[in-house]
């Protein structure tokens, strides 16, 4: 499994650096994108690593990263589609343009990468991995669009995997809680100007929670819920899923990253939306059926 070519969004930093050093590392070929100078020539300096400059909002970017890929002749075995934002503000706050703009970066630069390399990935049988969210499974507020664009992920990998499994690529979806990165640095500014543009009613809590910025962290609210429970995981931590999905022989579709009390969050998240939806007059479960269902899943899966 050495050797084999794969294609890393948003390698300046974070995840996607942490990834692009891994796979290189381990004798990979990567083609690693930045947009700034210096992360170029950062990215060139790592042994296996092919720089490209990219910005995945642009569509003659991508057409081009696409050429060189292709100009190599070495094939392409597999995409991670990791580059992403990671802005939040409650949503009476966001402008069109801002919401266009999170949408272009997290939904449409994955969506315009993937068919731009589609060709090359079928050719090799290869992998396409969605670097999502626990954003992608349950919401909540002040995180609306952010996770409005991982839920949106999440339909698209859906459609994407049932597509192209049949042409012998396989598609996973790697859904982190908090990871330890500047994604937070990085977004702070538009928080910030979110929250000090929210009007009445909702201005009372955007000015207690611009307030909060500058108070000292508060205290763990029970052992449950403990720091070392809550705190951001190590980038190697997405890293390991990520490798997991490329070169397994048999890749999960969905791999959960994090914490037991994000994974918890995320689960108990999805009972609630289950329970939900069984909450009708016509279609419904009795709580027997439920859990006969549940167990029969779950037998099904061990085969
Ligand atoms: N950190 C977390 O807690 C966390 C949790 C769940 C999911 N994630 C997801 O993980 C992925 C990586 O995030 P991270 O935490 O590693 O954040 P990060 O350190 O801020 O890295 C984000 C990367 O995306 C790139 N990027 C941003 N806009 C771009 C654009 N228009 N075109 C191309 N590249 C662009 C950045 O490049 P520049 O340096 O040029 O801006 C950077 O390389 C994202 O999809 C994020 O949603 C992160």
């Amino acid at each position: 499994m050495q050797n084999r070519p794969i294609f890393v969004t948003g390698a300046s930093s974070g995840i996607g650096l942490d990834i692009t050093r891994s796979l290189a590392a381990q004798g990979h070929p990567v083609y690693a994108t930045a947009r700034k100078e210096s992360d170029l020539q950062a990215l060139a300096a790592i042994e296996n690593v092919t720089p490209v400059r990219l910005d995945v909002r642009d569509p003659q970017q991508v057409r081009e990263a696409a050429e060189l890929v292709a100009r190599h002749g070495d094939g392409l075995y597999g995409l991670v589609n990791n580059a992403g934002i990671g802005e939040l503000g409650l949503v009476s706050t966001w402008t069109d343009e801002e919401l266009l703009d999170i949408f272009d970066v997290n939904v449409f630069g994955p969506f315009r990468l993937t068919n731009a390399l589609l060709p090359l990935l079928v050719e090799a049988r290869g992998r396409v991995v969605l670097i999502s969210s626990q954003g992608g499974m349950i919401s909540k507020k002040y995180y609306g669009p952010y996770t409005m664009t991982k839920h949106a992920l999440e339909a698209y990998s859906v459609a994407l995997r049932d597509e192209v499994a049949p042409h012998g690529v396989l598609v996973s979806i790697v859904q982190p809680g908090g990871v330890e990165t500047s994604i937070g640095e990085n977004s702070f500014a538009g928080m910030l100007r979110r929250f000090e543009r929210a009007q009445p009613p909702f201005k009372e809590e955007a000015d207690a929670v611009l307030a909060s910025f500058n108070a000292p962290p508060e205290p763990p609210a029970s052992d449950e819920e403990s720091e070392s429970n809550r705190k951001p995981s190590p980038p190697a931590l997405v890293t390991e899923a990520v490798v997991d999905a490329l070169f397994s022989a048999a890749p999960k579709f969905r791999y959960l990253v994090g914490t037991k009390w994000e994974g918890d969050r995320v689960i108990q998240a999805l009972i609630e939306k289950l329970l939900d939806e069984n909450d009708n007059p016509v279609h419904n479960y009795s709580q027997a059926e439920l859990a006969a269902l549940l167990a029969r899943k779950i037998e099904e899966r061990k085969k």
